[in-house]
């Protein structure tokens, strides 16, 4: 299948699915096998709609708790699909001899994540992130736009061809890496009953940060006293997380804090595109129960 942005960067194509060199179908065709521990703790999300925020207040939590002293700095390389080319190991097998317990980031659907995250078992907790579509494509523009600088020969005239108009038609045809959005949350939605799972999403934590923190200590079954959880929102707020990733060791987490607010998008869209949007929005999210919000 030829895809709109494939002649941009090296992708490939998995189970319908356009994926980033990265992930390498030796790590996709891995998944199944992957075991998975009782006390592990997943994060599942579509790409830029707040992973890394999450992690980061998951992270604060089970230091707070005394669970574990690893920084999310250390815990960053755990995007379970992931060869990262600044590591030296795919992840997959990074995690096998990683100590519990482990926090695995995954951007995979429920049919190709591994069976222990999809349907998972024991004591194992998912944690599914997501945010509006909007704001998630402009973010997933900008990060694109940062791979292709950062990491390729030429990179800077690639980005130049990479314009907002060409993304977003290629977000708006389900085509984007790591595949349509609307079929990767409605996917992860369809477990919302399952008491393994929960649910954040970007704008609620935007509004009330002590809530979401409160939300996933307590989801996580860990006994935190208000003032903790106080303090781990105020460490988590987008100013001091902005530090954490300006100086980290990894350079693709270095422009990870962009914006970071709700609402971004109305700097971007045109009104054709933002009505294209909204028609999709309504023809896939009507009477799922899942709903955004914008602003
Ligand atoms: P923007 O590009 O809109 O700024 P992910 O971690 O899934 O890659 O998501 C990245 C997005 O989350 C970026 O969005 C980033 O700025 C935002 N983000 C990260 N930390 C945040 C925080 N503490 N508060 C608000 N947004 C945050």
């Amino acid at each position: 299948v030829t895809r709109s942005l494939a002649w941009l960067l090296p992708m490939h194509e998995y189970k319908n699915i356009v994926y980033p060199y990265f992930i390498t179908r030796e790590n996709l065709e891995a998944m199944p096998n992957f075991q998975m521990r009782d006390d592990d703790i997943v994060i599942a999300s579509y790409p830029k709609t707040g992973t890394n925020w999450v992690l980061e207040i998951i992270t604060k939590i089970l230091q707070a708790a005394g669970k574990s002293e690893a920084t999310s700095e250390e815990r960053a390389f755990a995007k379970l699909e992931f060869h990262h080319p600044e590591l030296p190991q795919t992840t997959h097998l990074m995690l096998e001899d990683s100590p519990s317990p482990r926090v695995i980031l995954t951007h995979l659907c429920p049919d190709l994540a591994p069976p222990g995250i999809a349907n998972p078992e024991g004591n194992v907790k998912v944690i599914v992130v997501m945010r509006n579509p909007k704001d998630a494509a402009v973010s997933n523009y900008h990060f694109g736009l940062n791979i292709m600088r950062n990491y390729f020969y030429f990179g800077h005239i690639l980005a130049y061809f990479l314009t907002w108009d060409r993304f977003c038609n290629v977000f708006l045809s389900g085509e984007a890496v790591f595949g349509n959005f609307y079929n990767h949350v409605l996917s992860w939605w369809q477990k919302r009953h399952d008491p393994h799972f929960l649910f954040l999403k970007y704008e609620d934590m935007q509004k009330n940060l002590t809530d979401a923190v409160k939300t996933v200590a307590e989801f996580l079954e860990m006994d935190l006293d208000d003032a903790t959880v106080k303090h781990i929102a105020k460490d988590c707020t987008f100013h001091n997380m902005k530090k954490v990733f300006e100086n980290s060791d990894f350079k693709h987490r270095t422009f990870m804090a962009r914006k970071g607010m709700v609402g971004d998008w109305t700097n971007y869209f045109s009104p054709e595109q933002s009505q294209a949007f909204d028609a999709m929005y309504r023809e896939k999210l009507e009477g799922t129960g899942l709903e955004f919000e914008f602003e």
